[in-house]
């Protein structure tokens, strides 16, 4: 749409892709300042890929089962792919699988992951059955940048949801959802307009934002 200076975004992907669908839709309004050069997965046969084509975007896959030379050589394999597309920020988006140190080192800022709890709580795989499991009354969802350990990594923003009292990991899933595919564009929003600053201590500020002062309680009764 002839814009000047849009971010450019690698999207990496494992399975359905309703974040980089939410992540294309916001990239179709005229005033967003992303575009996606590249979507990449690590199964050929995800879902998200058919998305990525489906918009006319660049989509790769490449199968880790049996990659020569293990982890290393695969997300070497994986860099140099992002790198050939000029994109200026990595987004992990329901990629399910680790990726190594030196991935991370090679991308550190300008990867970014979401992750469906409110981290630190629940991280790594089931996080719905992790969160049912504790009897936490609220979940949600957590975009954060990137760093060797898994699901670590400064917190850029998140979304709050209840958790209901006959929720199951699926419905708790699709409330969370809802909320990823509003958040994930917006922060990539923030990155792109150099409003997300990393503090010496690891602590994230958006310039020009504020954070609602309320208070909710779960469950609620007729009483109050
Ligand atoms: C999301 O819940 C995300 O938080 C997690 O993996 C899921 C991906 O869903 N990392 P989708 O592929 O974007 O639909």
């Amino acid at each position: 749409m002839g814009k000047v200076n849009r971010l450019k975004l690698a999207v990496l992907v494992s399975g359905s892709g309703s974040n980089l669908q939410a992540i294309i839709d916001a990239c179709n309004s005229a005033d967003y300042p992303a575009e996606i050069v590249l979507v990449f997965s690590n199964q050929p046969d995800a879902k998200g890929l058919d998305r990525a084509r489906a918009a006319g975007i660049e989509a790769k896959s490449l199968a880790h089962k049996g990659y020569p030379g293990g982890r290393e050589a695969y997300d070497h394999a994986v860099s140099e792919l992002i790198a050939q597309s000029g994109a200026d920020l990595v987004v992990l988006a329901g990629y399910l699988r680790l990726v190594s140190e030196s991935f991370v080192k090679r991308w550190e800022g300008r990867l970014i992951n979401i992750h469906p709890s409110l981290l630190p709580s629940f991280k790594g795989l089931h996080a719905h059955e992790q969160t049912i499991a504790a009897g936490v009354k609220y979940s949600g969802c957590t975009v954060h940048f990137v760093v060797p350990e898994m699901d670590a990594g400064p917190i850029i923003a998140q979304a709050v949801v209840p958790v209901l009292a006959d929720d199951d990991a699926h419905s708790l899933g699709q409330r969370i959802l809802r909320q990823e595919h509003r958040i994930y564009p917006q922060v990539i929003r923030w990155i792109a307009e150099n409003r997300v600053v990393v503090g010496d201590d690891g602590r994230v500020t958006v310039r020009d934002s504020h954070s609602p002062d309320f208070a909710q309680i779960n469950p609620v009764t007729r009483q109050g």
